[in-house]
Order: C-alpha cells, then sequence, then structure tokens
C-alpha cells in the first residue's frame, strides 16, 4: 500500500517536471498546476488513500506527499520564471534617457481673467458676483430699464430676437431689475457676462461680447460714493497712478448718467494713437439710478438710492494686453490663448 502510493508521487512528480520543461506560457504552466496541485488534482486524488495506511507508514507517506508537493511547485515557480524572463527580453527596450512626454494643460481664456480679475477687485469692496440669463424678456432688457418704446436700440436692426419676442439681451443691465426683483436693499453686486448686439464685426465691435455690470443700492449713496467706487477699481486693474473722470451723459436708467474716462494707460494722459491725442480713454457708462427704475422693482425712491455702471471687458482687456483687434478673443488661435 506504502509502495503503491510512493511510486504514484513519483510518477506525478516527475510527469509535472517534464510537461514543466516543455512549458512556453504561463497558460501552459497554470494547466500543470491544475491537474496535479489543483482542487481537482492528481495528487490531492491521492490523499484519501493517506487514511487506509496502517498507523506505521502515515509518518513515511506524509513526508512523500510533502515531498512531492514541493518538488513540482518549485518547478512551477522556475517555469514562470523562466517564460516572464524570456518576455522581458523580447519586449521592446525602454531607452530611459528619452525626455517624457509633455502634458499640454489648459489655460483660462483672456476674458475669464479679465472677469476674474474684477470680480475680485470689486469683492474686496464689498460686490457680490452674480450672473443672469443671456436669453431675456423685452421687459427685462429694456421695459424695466426705463428705455423709451421708441428707443432706436430696440429696433431688430440692433438687437437679436426670438420669434417669440424674447432676446439676446444687449447689455448686462437687465441683471440689475433681477436682483432687484429678487432682493431687498442694501444690495451690492457686479455681475459679468455676455451681450448681443447686431452690429457689423470689426476690430472694436463684435455681435457678442462682454460687460460687467456694477449695483449698490442703500440709504444715502451718492455720486461722490460712484466717484471713489470706480477710481479705486480703475487703480487696482491699471495701477496707481490712473485717474478718472466723468463726463454728463444720458442712460435711461440712470439720472444723472455719466460716462467715466480713465486717463490714458498706454501714454500716461500724454496722448498717443489709442488715446486719439486726448489722453483720456471711455471705459464706461454709469450714473445714479433712476428713480423710475426703483419704483419699477418696488423701491421707495424717497428711502433708498443707488449707483450702476456697466463696460465692456473685451477693452478692458485689451487695453491691458495691448491687443488692437477683438475679434481675436473668438478665433479659438491655441498661439494666441498660450499668451495667457
Ligand atoms: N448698459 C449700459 C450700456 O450697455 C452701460 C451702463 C450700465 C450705463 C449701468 C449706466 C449704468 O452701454
Amino acid at each position: 500500500m506504502l509502495e503503491e502510493l510512493l511510486q504514484k508521487l513519483q510518477a506525478i512528480t516527475a510527469d509535472a517536471k517534464s510537461a514543466l520543461s516543455a512549458a512556453s506560457t504561463p497558460a501552459d504552466v497554470e494547466a500543470v498546476k491544475n491537474r496535479t496541485l489543483g482542487r481537482n488534482g492528481a495528487i490531492t486524488a491521492l490523499s484519501p488513500m493517506m487514511g487506509k495506511l496502517p498507523a506505521e507508514d502515515k509518518k513515511a507517506a506524509g513526508m512523500a506527499f510533502n515531498e512531492a508537493k514541493q518538488g513540482i511547485q518549485a518547478a512551477l515557480n522556475e517555469a514562470s520564471a523562466r517564460i516572464n524572463e524570456k518576455k522581458a527580453e523580447e519586449a521592446p527596450a525602454v531607452d530611459v534617457t528619452l525626455p517624457g512626454r509633455a502634458w499640454p494643460f489648459g489655460r483660462k481664456h483672456p476674458i475669464s481673467q479679465t472677469i476674474d480679475a474684477c470680480c475680485s477687485i470689486f469683492r474686496r469692496m464689498g460686490f457680490i458676483a452674480v450672473s443672469g440669463p443671456e436669453l431675456e424678456t423685452v421687459w427685462y432688457n429694456f421695459d424695466a430699464l426705463n428705455a423709451p418704446a421708441n428707443h432706436p436700440s430696440r429696433d431688430p436692426q440692433d438687437t437679436f430676437y426670438l420669434p417669440d419676442g424674447r432676446l439676446l439681451r444687449t447689455q448686462t443691465s437687465p441683471v440689475q431689475i433681477r436682483t432687484m426683483l429678487g432682493s431687498k436693499p442694501p444690495v451690492r453686486i457686479v455681475s459679468p457676462g455676455r451681450c448681443y448686439r447686431r452690429d457689423t464685426p470689426d476690430a472694436t465691435h463684435g455681435v457678442h461680447f462682454h460687460q460687467l455690470e456694477g449695483l449698490y443700492i442703500d440709504k444715502d449713496v451718492s455720486l461722490a460714493d460712484l466717484r471713489s467706487t470706480i477710481l479705486k477699481f480703475a487703480k487696482e486693474y491699471f495701477g496707481t497712478d490712473v485717474k478718472v473722470r466723468m463726463r454728463p451723459h444720458f442712460f435711461p436708467f440712470t439720472e444723472p448718467s455719466v460716462e467715466c474716462d480713465f486717463s490714458c494707460v498706454m501714454c500716461g494722459g500724454k496722448g498717443c494713437r489709442v488715446c486719439k491725442n486726448s489722453g483720456w480713454l471711455e471705459i464706461m457708462g454709469a450714473g445714479m439710478v433712476n428713480p423710475a427704475v426703483l419704483r419699477n422693482v418696488g423701491y421707495d425712491p424717497e428711502e433708498v438710492q443707488g449707483f450702476a455702471f456697466g463696460f465692456g471687458l473685451e477693452r478692458l482687456t485689451m487695453l491691458k494686453h495691448r491687443i488692437n483687434d477683438l475679434r481675436i478673443f473668438s478665433d479659438n488661435d491655441l498661439r494666441f490663448l498660450k499668451q495667457f
């Protein structure tokens, strides 16, 4: 009985070893493992014989089992190592001296960078940034802002209308209305965003462009507050020696209305091509919110008042980076965009 068991173990071991020396793939090795040491393998199948042996033979049989198992396991390991080594030799060599692959990073569009910079300056002055829809109704874009019924900007020549009567907002000012309708004073917001006008595209006009709107409503807000806010912004954005001047203007939603000029950031006010030798750059529209607008949103003009301003972000970006054609902002040319 013992003799028979020992012979069988030896035969299985010898058979496994010769099969492994001929193995050339990991699957060959796996197959030998399964048919010897596996759950239904030949060695496993012999274990019931152990129980039937006389007690004095059990020790020898146990040792023979262990020897067979260890022998086969060693041959399995050896075959796997040999196959892996061969695979490594056949694989193409890695040239560790080659430079790594550059990972291209995206970056923010220059207009987005201007938006971030402006919002951060105004945030430090207590303004929070909000956004509004680009698709607007006539009421938000014109009526509530006190635009007269015959105002030329309402004309389909100038404004993109949808068949249902809605329009692509021509300015960020409707966000003033949305904000005031949605909250009680005090209100202190800025709102950057895209606007649309039916202009013929050229170096300084596009059918879409970006504005940043500002609105401050509280008790006792004056034109002097507007002036100091704009001056602070100008200095933060362009540098400490920028000056601001206000000229009378007209907007339906502000009274009085002003146009704010910054001293020319190119020539420092001496006069150059960019400022057409005037020393000043027209930057933004602004004014004290018209009492009619305050009434349209349910505010009492006797109780609160405030100022609003709005400016073009393309122009600001062009001045800062000395860009002379705004069409380049929407060309999607990586050679341009990568410079920011
Ligand atoms: N909405 C005006 C424009 O597009 C700018 C503006 C905003 C003027 C706020 C006054 C107050 O020209």
